[in-house]
């Protein structure tokens, strides 16, 4: 038998792996619990799923061609939501593989990536499969970037920065002058935008006069199409120009396709969701100022990350999971004792004060 791990690259032979969420089945399995009556508030999905405009636009689907590889029609709609021109605006299979592809076009095996962490681990994880080398530069204590040692650790090998903002799991916004500090470098730096529906504070204005950002969005959370895979970057006509030379062609099929028009022919109503989801993080905010024993970080983010004393995250999971309410556990380094709860229904919230109140005021 050939050992094919010789032909392998050798630093993919042992890789640290990516872990994404569960499916509810598996979720609902390990508590003993139906599908049904699980609460998922650990992947800042949306909650109330897809609009109606997309399961229409989904119904009358023709899938017997392949989608168009210059992804006119969607890219139309992009220029005109996000108000920049087509020809800076492109779609990816979700933002995940937008960051897949900045690693393809900008790092040879041995070249860096700048992490902040605690942060999104796709950054690291998309590092780790191009080979190449991850900066790690820690956030300080209020979670915002340490610019100087940024500045410090930058080496003629440093090619790529990534800063959500907000920031998952932290919640917190990445400032312009923030932002400019690093663009000054000259280095690629992609201000991660997913949750940009949720804030409205954006840097895209800072395109028109820097050639190395990158503004990354999705469709995952505020739109509800997690499952359909689709994000978009808005970037220099000439970086644009790139990833379209790279990109798989058909990497967005008909369905998210479809799906992605539809959310923005119909983005107001989409947003009333949105909005919805903040009034609700709100309220879980206010059940929290009232307990004991647990703190928060403020957030821009449909998501809110939970800091507890005298009894472990993990005792707090496991107390929520009894109620059927997965939210995201994190075991390590200085989230060692906290939890990202993200933003229910009010339906859902109503369940998630109850339980948390409850599994707080039990004994530790
Ligand atoms: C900060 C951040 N960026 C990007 C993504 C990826 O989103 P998508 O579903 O569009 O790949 C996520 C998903 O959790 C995220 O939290």
């Amino acid at each position: 038998m050939t050992d094919i791990t010789k032909l392998m690259r050798s630093h993919l032979v042992k890789v640290n792996t990516y872990h994404g969420v569960d499916p509810s089945e598996e979720l609902a399995r390990s508590a003993g619990i139906r599908p049904e009556d699980v609460i998922r508030l650990n992947a800042n999905e949306n909650p109330y799923g897809a609009p109606d405009a997309v399961k229409t636009a989904l119904r009358n689907l023709d899938v017997h061609l392949y989608p168009d590889p210059e992804q006119r029609r969607l890219r139309a709609r992009l220029a005109e939501y996000t108000g920049q021109p087509i020809e800076r605006v492109m779609a990816g299979a979700g933002g995940d593989e937008i960051i897949d592809l900045l690693f393809r076009l900008f790092t040879e095996p041995g070249q860096s990536l700048i992490d902040c962490e605690p942060t999104f681990g796709m950054y690291a994880f998309c590092a780790r499969v191009a080979g190449a080398k991850i900066i790690m530069v820690p956030r300080q204590d209020d979670w915002s970037i340490d610019i100087d040692r940024v500045l410090g650790v930058i080496d003629p090998d440093t090619r790529l920065i990534f800063l959500a903002s907000p920031n998952n799991p932290t919640g917190n916004l990445l400032s312009e002058e923030e932002a400019r500090a690093l663009l000054d470098t000259g280095l690629i730096l992609t201000v991660d935008e997913t949750y940009y529906e949720f804030c409205g504070k954006t840097l895209c204005h800072l395109l028109d006069e820097y050639e190395n950002l990158v503004v990354l969005r999705s469709f995952s959370k505020w739109a509800g199409i997690a499952g359909l895979r689709v994000g978009y970057c808005i970037a220099s006509e000439t970086m644009i120009g790139h990833l379209m030379d790279i990109k798989q062609p058909y990497n967005i099929n008909a369905a998210a396709e479809a799906a992605a028009i539809a959310a923005l022919e119909n983005h107001e109503e989409v947003l009333e969701r949105a909005r919805v989801l903040i009034e609700q993080r709100k309220r879980l905010e206010s059940t929290l100022d009232g307990l004991d024993g647990v703190s928060y970080y403020p957030s821009e983010g449909n998501f809110l990350l939970c800091r507890f004393e005298g009894r472990t995250a993990r005792d707090v999971y496991e107390g929520l999971g009894r109620h059927g309410i997965f939210v995201r556990l994190f075991e390590k380094d200085r989230l060692e004792d906290s939890l990202r709860i993200s933003a229910g229904t009010p339906e859902q919230t109503d369940r998630v004060i109850e339980a948390i109140t409850e599994v707080l005021s039990s004994p530790g």
